[in-house]
């Protein structure tokens, strides 16, 4: 077999290589598309849950297992996901997740018990949970070094996109027929609408997925070092053939890497994967989800109605769109560890502010705590405030880490690691809110506070800056 340094260059290597950032945004849109599942996926179920309540008429018990379902299968299907992307490929298993996606939508919207809606909610888990893990593989992958903050962040933009998406649409569809549990276009009940309008963009990602190429460090790790060669030159332009052989020594292609290749350090795991697996469960122990999940809750505390608890939803996740751009803005710039501290610091002060508004108003008869007046407004500011520095922060600098900080060999398996304890973690928050709530709201913020502080200190003491380094000197 030739060896790779033998191939004509076709043109000169330049000092420079010009970099085709438009065709490389068109690949990076197309993995994230993934993203956007992730967060349409988890959040479309908002607009049906009252009207599968009046529908199926089952207990909460049953109801509260659809609602979890997806991330139980999120959290399978992240794990699964590293494999099948090391051993068939990145963009194979957005095909797949494409399909699980395709499969979930439908099955969801003709679903006819909370049962069969739970296992086809699971179904659809796998392609989140796998999509949360080949896209940023993908795009930190492919991306090059100079711009790859900025691309991987996109992943972040386009879950939150998707979570604004499918409550704006979840929001339509229930006023044109008048409530999700009315009959809609075609006599088809609205809830199932909901469901259904998941159709279109899981198609479009398995069809885009068809069409971008291949992650040049997965072909390297297959031997396929020419097809590796020209999806670099593709994309970077002039790439020299020293690059892949860069790569060469970065992947070991003798095996598939399994578990097993994670394994030593003083606890069982590489240290680095350590790293990655707290880092993502802190994403999710500060309490981002609850504000998504149950804000009603929040609202209404204040003293909105259901209607205006659902719109002030829609504009928070407007706020988180608007400060993702932020972090896109300056994540390739200012690099993420300052980031995640700035923005650990002000969750922190947000979280511990509103634990304190909560822990200390007074309550009604039923036990609820009531907010008036300064108090409330102070809440509902701290609140948005708290998203803005999540938003630019542990939101997308997480996902664009996650991508990046594990060595060519271990990337997709490690980060499938740490995307399935990221999905324990929201499982897990999601699942105990409802129980902290009773105890207090007051004591949830502060719980969630507690993990901003030590978020803080991990960011400061174990997270290394990535910005502008070559994934092979990780
Ligand atoms: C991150 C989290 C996700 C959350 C989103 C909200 O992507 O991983 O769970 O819903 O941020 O901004």
């Amino acid at each position: 077999m030739p060896d790779i340094l033998d191939v004509p260059t076709g043109r000169r290597p330049t000092a420079q290589p010009e970099t085709h950032t438009g065709r490389f945004l068109i690949i990076s849109v197309v993995a994230a598309l993934g993203g956007f599942l992730f967060g349409f996926d988890t959040s479309v179920i908002n607009g049906t849950v009252g009207a599968l309540q009046t529908q199926f008429a089952a207990s909460s018990w049953v109801l509260g297992l659809a609602v979890s379902s997806a991330l139980i299968g999120s959290a399978i299907g992240a794990f699964s996901a590293g494999h099948i992307a090391d051993r068939y490929g990145r963009t194979r298993t957005m095909i797949i997740a494409s399909g699980l996606f395709i499969i979930s939508a439908l099955g969801s919207g003709l679903a006819f018990s909370l049962w069969d809606l739970s296992i086809w909610r699971l179904v659809g888990g796998l392609g989140v949970g796998a999509a949360s893990v080949v896209a940023p593989a993908y795009i930190a992958e492919i991306a090059p070094a100079h711009l790859r903050g900025r691309l991987a962040s996109l992943q972040q933009l386009a879950i939150v996109v998707g979570i604004f998406m499918a409550l704006l649409g979840d929001f339509a569809i229930a006023r044109a027929a008048g409530s999700a549990s009315n009959p809609g276009w075609f006599g088809i009940t609205a809830w199932r609408w909901m469901f259904f309008s998941g159709l279109p963009p899981a198609i479009l990602y398995g069809l885009g997925a068809l069409f971008i190429p291949e992650s040049p460090r997965y072909l390297v790790a297959k031997g396929r070092e020419q097809e590796a060669l020209k999806v670099l030159r593709d994309i970077e332009g002039d790439t020299a053939p020293s690059k892949v052989v860069e790569i060469r020594r970065s992947v070991r292609s003798d095996h598939t890497p399994h578990l097993a290749d994670l394994k030593g350090g003083r606890f069982g795991l590489l240290p680095i994967v350590w790293i990655g697996i707290v880092l993502a469960m802190l994403q999710q122990f500060v309490g981002i989800n609850v504000i998504f999940y149950y804000s009603s809750v929040l609202w209404q505390a204040v003293g909105f109605s259901e209607h205006d608890s659902l719109l002030i939803t829609v504009i928070t996740s407007v706020t988180n769109i608007l400060t993702t751009l932020v972090a896109i803005a300056f994540v390739d710039k200012i690099g993420r560890k300052p980031l995640l501290i700035i923005g650990s610091l002000g969750m922190a002060l947000t979280l511990g502010l509103m634990a304190y508004l909560f822990g200390t108003a007074p309550v009604d008869p039923s036990g609820k705590p009531v907010l008036q007046g300064a108090a409330g407004t102070t809440a509902l500011i701290a609140a948005n405030l708290y998203v803005v520095f999540f938003g630019f922060s542990w939101g997308p600098v997480v996902w664009v880490l996650l991508g990046e900080m594990f060595p060519n060999r271990i990337r997709a398996l490690a980060l499938s690691i740490a995307a399935m304890a990221q999905w324990m973690a929201n499982f897990l928050v999601s699942a105990t809110f409802p129980s902290l709530q009773a105890i207090g709201l007051g004591w949830a913020y502060g719980l969630y506070a507690a993990a901003a502080v030590f978020s803080l200190f991990f960011a400061v003491r174990f997270i290394k800056e990535t910005k502008g380094r070559e994934l092979e000197s990780m």
